[in-house]
């Protein structure tokens, strides 16, 4: 569609947004019209004063350089007499300082690539290209950068257009939208208005979220209005963003006169607050809303618990999932940083996949990590490969194994394996030609590895302060994921039929070697890991021991994004349930409820991201809303509640509840592509009563006892 278009640009000189326009007439009766679109950069496109779709920041992001994505609309009906198409471009993360160590990304011009595909009732046709018959002129965004915000003049006269220059980019690039669209969700009134004792008038939404937010105004022409954004109080309740680095996060708006609404085009924040820094003395709470903006997910999963913290918890889970799931898998939605890593994105995969339905999302990112791996087959640690980092770290690297395994698990359809097992392969032919010791993942100096190399136990609590990398070895762990993934990798080409026998052989000389040289574990990650990975010939002395280690530690956790996804399931898998539900009930620092506790509507980064006393643990590195710790609640779907697929996608289930009496009842749904899997047990005086639905064959274990039965709904006791 795009093929005869061509590219065009300027208008951006003083680093405006630019506005590329087509004025057109028609005097037949259309009857299919069709706009395809893309950017170098982030575009809105209007149909005579219409915006068309409702995808905000398209063309989304991808490895732009091998993938850059088309959009197309249908625009039939947007048609009259005598048209005018603007199309709006900003610079998004294309052309943004996070794609800085890529210059053949972010030193890419401004550009705009769009074809107008108009079928008449008659039979006729026609096409409106993108070519030097368009013109530019400077729109009324000043400003707008993903970091720092956007600047706005409404009052700035309409200018004159000037010719376009046409472009001579490639278009090899080119794909269709791949991904799930990015547009708005909720809209979130303001809790509450107050001062600082700094003086500053802050808005609480009362939730920490990803997106922007939306004001009316009755306003004189040029009055001016300026806010920041914010996560967190500090500890004096002033506004704080400081963890924000260098990101400005600020909306500056000159007004037009009269009423007026906007909210940012080419911007998004990851904020609970604003602070009003230029406003008018008035203020209506009622005019201003918060909007979130993400992926468009059909939300699948539903955990409910007679415990309200653990349903705060839930909450924020869901939250920090929409606030990182716009477009790519984040780490974070607010400081100078947004990226795809790699790490966090396979942590929480399980439970992205029962929270929502994420398929199609993870496999267009997945085919920026196939896109980005190096010819070497290791993985970049974050995709896009935005600062072009040259390391690969065990866990992160790993993502391609474990995420592709996870949407086949969960969804049933072998496409996502198809798709990257030769990528698989590449990782694991990669560690084994990285290492310095047969079958196993060594560094040269694992010290000076870390970091450099691999994250370790990353954010891990058993470190000397100030370490980011835990206290776990990352031979240990490098070894111990290179045995995951070689294992996933044999069972993704056995579902295939592909010949894995050279592989299930390398498998074999990885587990020995990982018992013969790792046999003294030392943290609680290493304990888990061993476990998780069955790497270990004594699981039982194995999980003694964690369970003793925990309980030394007061019950509570010191693992870091490496063992803690995986911590309560080793716990209850060998016995050690009650542990489990120990560390998801603590209260006390370290723990998910000591963040409940403290106010979080999101997962924190950190698991003293706020202190006892309130102060923060570093400016440095402190998101509040950062998932990969939201990873518990796939324990919650999974052994709680115990719904597991018997068959990949579902077409069989296993429902295992695992109940606690501390938590009273619990009450967990899964809608899957066969129909509605309900958990539910209530903890009462004479007994547990559960009560269970399954659209599909089931194996439902109870109390010890199995029981085989079909699709139905079903009461158990003990
Ligand atoms: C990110 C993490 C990420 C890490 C790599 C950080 O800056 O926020 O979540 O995985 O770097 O260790």
């Amino acid at each position: 569609m795009l093929q005869e278009a061509l590219w065009i640009g300027g208008g951006n000189e003083d680093g405006a947004c630019p506005e590329f326009i087509k004025e057109f007439c028609i005097n037949k009766e259309v009857k299919s019209a069709c706009l395809a679109v893309t950017a170098i950069g982030v575009y809105e496109a209007h149909i005579n004063g219409r915006r068309v779709g409702d995808f905000i920041l398209a063309p989304g992001c991808t490895a732009y350089h091998k993938r850059l994505q088309y959009q197309t609309y249908d625009v039939t009906d947007m048609l009259e007499e005598e048209n005018r198409l603007c199309i709006a471009v900003g610079t998004g993360w294309h052309r943004n300082r996070m794609c800085k160590g890529r210059p053949e990304i972010h030193e890419k011009p401004c550009a705009v690539l769009a074809a107008l595909t108009i079928e008449y009732a008659d039979k006729t046709g026609e096409k409106i290209i993108t070519d030097g018959s368009w013109r530019v002129k400077k729109s009324r965004i000043l400003m707008s950068d993903l970091y720092d915000g956007e600047l706005y003049n409404a009052a700035l006269p309409e200018t004159e257009g000037a010719a376009v220059t046409v472009l001579t980019l490639s278009k090899d690039m080119l794909i269709p939208q791949e991904g799930e669209k990015v547009c708005e969700h909720e809209r979130l009134k303001p809790a509450k208005l107050f001062v600082s004792p700094k003086g500053e008038r802050i808005i609480d939404f009362g939730q920490n979220l990803t997106g922007y937010v939306e004001f009316s105004i009755d306003a004189e022409e040029n009055t001016r209005i300026r806010f920041s954004h914010a996560e967190i109080l500090d500890a004096d309740g002033n506004f704080y963003t400081e963890n924000y680095r260098s990101a400005r996060a600020v909306v500056e708006y000159i007004c037009k006169a009269g009423k007026q609404t906007y909210k940012p085009h080419f911007a998004f924040f990851g904020f609970r607050y604003i602070r009003l820094d230029e406003f008018p003395e008035q203020v209506t709470l009622d005019d201003f809303t918060a909007i979130a903006v993400y992926s468009d997910l059909v939300r699948t999963g539903n955990i409910e618990t007679g415990n309200l913290k653990i349903n705060q918890l839930f909450s924020n889970t869901l939250w920090s999932q929409k606030g990182n799931f716009l477009d790519i898998p984040t780490d974070c939605p607010q400081r100078d940083e947004r990226q795809g890593w790699t790490g966090d994105a396979q942590v929480f995969v399980k439970t992205a996949c029962y929270n929502y339905h994420v398929k199609r999302f993870f496999e267009k990112w997945l085919g920026d990590v196939r896109a980005e791996q190096r010819e070497n087959g290791s993985v970049p640690d974050m995709i896009p490969n935005f600062w072009n980092g040259a390391g690969s770290s065990s866990a992160w690297g790993d993502v391609i194994t474990i995420i592709p395994w996870q949407l086949y698990r969960m969804y049933g359809d072998v496409k996502p394996l198809a798709d990257n097992f030769d990528a698989m392969k590449k990782w694991v032919d990669y560690i084994t030609g990285d290492s310095l010791q047969k079958y196993l993942w060594i560094c040269a100096d694992s010290e000076k590895a870390l970091w450099k190399k691999h994250y370790g136990d990353w954010l891990a609590l058993d470190a000397p302060a100030g370490s980011y990398t835990g206290s776990s070895s990352v031979d240990f762990i490098a070894s111990a994921f290179y045995a995951g993934s070689t294992k996933l990798l044999i069972e993704s080409g056995k579902v295939l039929g592909r010949d894995v026998t050279a592989y299930e052989e390398l498998y074999k000389n990885i587990v020995a070697a990982f018992k013969k040289t790792f046999h003294i574990l030392k943290t609680q990650t290493e304990h888990t890991l061993a476990l998780y990975f069955d790497l270990t010939d004594d699981k039982q002395a194995v999980a003694k021991a964690l369970d003793a280690m925990i309980k030394e530690n007061g019950n509570k956790l010191q693992t870091g994004f490496v063992g803690t996804p995986y911590l309560l399931h080793v716990l209850s898998e060998n016995g050690y349930a009650g542990t489990a539900y120990d560390l998801l009930l603590q209260e006390e620092y370290p723990s998910w409820l000591y963040e409940v506790n403290h106010g979080a509507t999101t997962i924190w980064e950190h698991w003293d991201g706020v202190r006892e006393d309130g102060t923060f643990w570093s400016s440095d590195m402190n998101s509040y809303n950062h998932y990969a710790y939201g990873s518990v609640m796939d324990w919650v779907y999974t052994v709680a509640a115990g719904i597991r697929p018997a068959q990949a996608g579902f077409r069989e289930a296993i429902i295992a509840p695992t109940p606690d009496r501390r938590l009273g009842w619990l009450d967990v749904s899964l809608k899957t592509a066969y129909g509605r899997i309900a958990s539910k047990w209530i903890c009462g005086g004479s007994g547990i009563r559960y009560e269970i639905h399954t659209p599909v064959p089931a194996l439902i274990i109870i109390g010890g006892r199995e029981h085989r039965v079909s699709e139905g709904s079903y009461i158990f006791w003990t």
